[in-house]
C-alpha cells in the first residue's frame, strides 16, 4: 500500500427532491480528483451522501403522506442511480440515518457537552427553514427575505443547546491567515460578516420537531441539522468506534479536500473547524468553495424552480460530455452558466473538432501510410514531444491546485498544437514525395501527443478513454503515468476507424 493518502468529500445533499446539475457539479469535481489521485498512486477515500434530517424533510414527508424515512429512502435511490449514470465512484455513500452515524453523533454531542463546548441556553433570532440556517441581519433584505433562496425568515425563540463558537475566535482568525479556504475572496466575506463581526455561538439542538437524532441527555432535544450533517465527514471514517480509516484519512499523513458550494462556506469554514478543534482533530487541508451554476442571473436551485435535470443531459450528450463540460466550462472561482447552446458549442469545439478530429485524422494516416503500425523512432528531440512533456507538468500543477478548468485547457492546447502541426507539415505531401522517414517521425510524434492527451483526460472521460486509446493502438492495461512520462508506450496495430465525439447539430 502506498503511503500517500487522500480524502475527498462533497456536501451531503438534502433528499427533499431529486438532484440537479448543481449537485452533479460538485460531485463530478470530487470524482475527477479522486480518479486523478488514484492514478497518481494515492490511497483515496471519496465520500458523498445524503443529509436526511430536519424540519424541511419532515414537512415534505407529511405533505406526501408518508413517514420521513420512507420518503427519503425513495429519493436516495435516485441519488445513487444518478451517480452511477455519471460514473461517480465513491468509497462510501453516507446517510445521516445510518445507524453508525447516529450513534457517533450522539457521542460527539455528549463529548462536547462534557467539555463545556456545548451549553444549554435560550436562542432567539431569525431562521430560514428552507436552508436550515439561522440568519444574520446581512443575510436578509429589509423584509426579512433570505437573499439566497428568497424565502421569508421566521422568528425563532426556544430552549436550545449552543456550541461555544465565540470561544474559538482567535483560533479562527489564525486559521484564516492560512490558505485552507479557496478561493481567497471568500475569506474576506467570512472574516467581515462573521468572524470579526460579533461571532455568535451556534444553536445545535431543536425542540419543535421530531425528525432528527435525539440526544442522550434529554428527551425533548434533537440535534439541529448542521451538527449532525457536518459530523458525517468523520463518522463515515469510524469516529468513536473503529477508527482505522479515521487514522489513515483524517491525519497529518493524509491530504483532506472538502468541496462545497459557496453558500455553505460559513458552516464549513467556521463551525466545522471549531467542532474539529474541540474534538482534537485537524482542520481540512483545503476547503474548495466553488461558485454557483446560474440560470438567468439567479442561482439554479430547487426552491427557485429553475433547475436542469442532469439525467436529461446524460441522455442527450452522454455522461463523458457532461463531466467534461462541468470540469472545463465551470471554473470553481466564479459563478458559471449552463444552457444547451453552451454545451453544444463546447462539445463541438473541444471534443469533436479538436480531440475527436485529431484522433481520427492521425489514426487514418497511420493506417493509410504505414499499414497501422509505425516504425520505432526516437521522437525525444521533436518540438511536439517537448510540448507534450510540458503539458503533463502544467496539467499536474493545475490538478494539484484543484484548477480543473486550467488543467483541461492545457490539454486542449496540446490538441491545437497537434492539429496545427498536421496543417503545417502536410503529411499527404510527404507521402507523395516519398519522404518515408520524415512522415514516420511526424506520425510518431502525433501518436505520442494524442496518447498523452488521452491519458490526461482519463479521470474525466471515463467511458471514452478506452476507445480513444484503442484507436491509437494502445492497450489500456499497458499504460500508466510512468509509461507516458518516460515515453515507454507500446503501440499495437491501429486498425479501427471510429468517429469519436461526433459533432452535434441542433
Ligand atoms: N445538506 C446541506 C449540506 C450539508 S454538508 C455537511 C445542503 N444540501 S443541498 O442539497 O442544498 O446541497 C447544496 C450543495 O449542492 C451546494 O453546496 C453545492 O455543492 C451544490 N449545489 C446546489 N445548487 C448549486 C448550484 N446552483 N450551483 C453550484 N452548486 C450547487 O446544503
Amino acid at each position: 500500500m502506498s503511503n500517500k493518502n487522500f480524502y475527498v468529500t462533497t456536501p451531503i445533499y438534502y433528499p427533499s427532491g431529486q438532484l440537479h446539475i448543481g449537485h452533479a457539479y460538485t460531485t463530478v469535481l470530487a470524482d475527477i480528483i479522486s480518479r486523478y489521485k488514484i492514478e497518481n498512486g494515492y490511497n483515496v477515500f471519496f465520500l458523498t451522501g445524503s443529509d436526511e434530517h430536519g424540519q424541511k424533510i419532515e414537512t415534505k414527508a407529511k405533505e406526501a403522506g408518508v413517514d420521513p424515512k420512507t420518503y427519503v429512502d425513495k429519493i436516495v435511490v435516485g441519488f445513487k442511480e444518478l451517480w452511477k449514470e455519471l460514473d461517480v465512484e465513491f468509497g462510501r455513500f453516507i446517510r445521516t440515518t445510518d445507524e453508525d452515524h447516529v450513534e457517533a453523533v450522539k457521542k460527539i454531542f455528549t463529548k462536547l457537552l462534557k467539555q463545556d463546548d456545548i451549553y444549554l441556553s435560550e436562542y432567539k433570532g431569525k431562521y430560514c427553514v428552507s436552508c436550515e440556517e439561522f440568519l444574520t441581519r446581512e443575510q436578509m433584505d429589509e423584509s426579512f427575505i433570505h437573499v439566497v433562496c428568497k424565502n421569508k425568515a421566521i422568528d425563532f425563540s426556544e430552549e436550545s443547546y449552543m456550541l461555544r463558537v465565540s470561544k474559538y475566535q482567535k483560533f479562527l482568525v489564525d486559521l484564516f491567515k492560512t490558505n485552507f479556504l479557496v478561493p481567497e475572496n471568500r475569506k474576506t466575506e467570512m472574516l467581515n460578516n462573521f468572524i470579526n463581526n460579533n461571532l455568535e455561538d451556534l444553536s445545535v439542538t431543536r425542540v419543535t420537531f421530531d425528525w432528527g437524532i435525539k440526544i442522550n441527555e434529554s428527551d425533548k432535544h434533537i440535534i439541529y441539522v448542521w451538527l449532525d450533517a457536518l459530523s458525517n465527514y468523520i463518522t463515515a471514517l469510524g469516529w468513536g468506534s473503529d477508527e482505522k480509516l479515521l487514522k489513515q484519512f483524517w491525519s497529518k499523513d493524509s491530504e483532506v479536500l472538502q468541496i462545497v458550494g459557496k453558500e455553505i462556506t460559513r458552516f464549513h469554514s467556521i463551525y466545522w473547524p471549531v467542532m474539529l478543534k474541540a474534538l482534537g482533530l485537524k482542520t481540512p487541508d483545503k476547503l474548495l468553495s466553488h461558485g454557483w451554476i446560474m440560470a438567468k442571473n439567479e442561482k439554479m436551485s430547487k426552491s427557485l424552480g429553475n433547475v436542469v435535470d442532469p439525467r436529461e443531459m446524460i441522455k442527450t450528450y452522454g455522461s463523458d460530455a457532461v463531466r467534461f463540460y462541468i470540469a472545463l466550462n465551470l471554473p470553481t472561482d466564479n459563478d458559471g452558466s449552463y444552457s444547451d447552446e453552451l454545451m453544444v458549442e463546447s462539445f463541438n469545439t473541444n471534443l469533436a473538432n479538436n480531440i475527436g478530429n485529431l484522433i481520427s485524422r492521425v489514426s487514418n494516416m497511420i493506417i493509410k501510410y504505414s499499414n497501422g503500425k509505425l516504425k520505432p523512432v526516437d521522437i525525444s528531440k521533436s518540438k511536439l514531444f517537448r510540448s507534450a512533456q510540458d503539458t503533463i507538468v502544467a496539467y499536474d500543477k493545475f490538478m494539484n491546485e484543484y484548477k480543473y478548468s486550467k488543467a483541461i485547457e492545457a490539454v486542449l492546447e496540446l490538441g491545437n498544437l497537434s492539429n496545427k502541426l498536421i496543417e503545417d507539415s502536410k503529411p499527404w505531401d510527404l507521402d507523395k514525395q516519398n519522404k518515408v522517414e520524415e512522415l514516420n517521425l511526424l506520425l510518431s510524434e502525433l501518436q505520442y501527443s494524442i496518447t498523452t492527451i488521452n491519458y490526461l483526460l482519463k479521470p474525466i472521460l471515463v467511458k471514452t478513454y478506452e476507445i480513444m486509446m484503442n484507436q491509437m493502438g494502445v492497450n489500456i492495461k499497458e499504460i500508466n503515468k510512468e509509461t507516458v512520462v518516460k515515453n515507454k508506450i507500446i503501440y499495437n496495430q491501429v486498425s479501427e476507424k471510429l468517429v469519436i465525439f461526433k459533432r452535434i447539430t441542433i
